[in-house]
């Protein structure tokens, strides 16, 4: 049936939806991130990577984890990406990880549903435990953590000195999964990207958006 040209606009609308992060969306992201870095204690980053800076970061990880966004109409809604959490051998089975979500877009779902997401792909992966590092204090971050179902591990206590001040880092982990005894190894992210399984855990979190209406402030 044809489609009536007052309609189209609303039926070409994509809905907020999770995929993998392309190259193409470097600039977004580093647009998300810029304000956590220079004067806020979020990141303990200073000069704000730019767009050519944050696509070898995305192409970096992407070699060996997932870094996802959560898109509505083309716009970069937020990010979420896993790290290893330290390099030495056993520690393998652990991972970092890390969320943003843009200005106008939080209060939304969108970081339980990225975190959602990513936590499936570590889980296929062969990951045991997640990990998040927060300055504190960052009532949204510990919100979404305790969320989630992290636990505060500990605080390191005024590790970072950044715009004239100390500042705590509370650590929070997540267990992914029972351990096992002994573990699989954990496998690289383009090892699985492909299948099935990959694709259903990426759209895990697409039904757990709100309407900006619901939004909380
Ligand atoms: C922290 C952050 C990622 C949360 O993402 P978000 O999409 O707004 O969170 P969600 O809407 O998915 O919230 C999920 C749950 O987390 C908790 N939560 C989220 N934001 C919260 C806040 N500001 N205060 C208290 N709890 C909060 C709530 O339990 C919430 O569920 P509810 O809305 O049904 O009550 C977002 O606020 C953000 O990007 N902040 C700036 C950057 C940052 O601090 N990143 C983390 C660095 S460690």
């Amino acid at each position: 049936m044809p489609v009536r040209p007052s309609l189209k606009g609303l039926q070409d609308s994509q809905p907020m939806n999770i995929r993998l992060c392309r190259p193409a969306d470097a600039a977004q992201i580093a647009d998300i991130y810029a304000p956590f870095c220079g004067d806020s204690p979020v990141s303990f980053e200073i000069a704000p990577p730019d767009a050519a800076e944050m696509s070898r970061r995305i192409e970096n990880i992407s070699r060996r984890f997932p870094w996802l966004v959560a898109e509505e109409n083309g716009a970069v809604a937020g990010y979420a990406y896993a790290s290893p959490h330290r390099e030495r051998a056993a520690y393998r089975w652990s991972a970092d990880v890390t969320v943003y979500i843009r200005d106008g877009f939080r209060r939304r779902g969108v970081g339980r549903a990225l975190y959602s997401s990513l936590f499936a792909l570590l889980r296929l992966q062969g990951y045991f435990k997640a990990y998040a590092g927060i300055t504190m204090p960052n009532a949204g971050s510990t919100g979404l953590h305790a969320a989630m179902g992290f636990r505060m591990v500990g605080v390191y206590e005024e590790v970072g000195y950044k715009v004239g001040a100390w500042h705590d880092v509370s650590w929070w982990g997540l267990a992914l999964q029972p351990p096992v005894n002994p573990p699989p190894e954990p496998r690289a992210f383009p090892d699985i990207a492909g299948s099935p399984e990959t694709l259903a855990a990426i759209k895990i979190g697409d039904r757990m958006f709100k309407p900006a209406s619901q939004t909380k402030k």
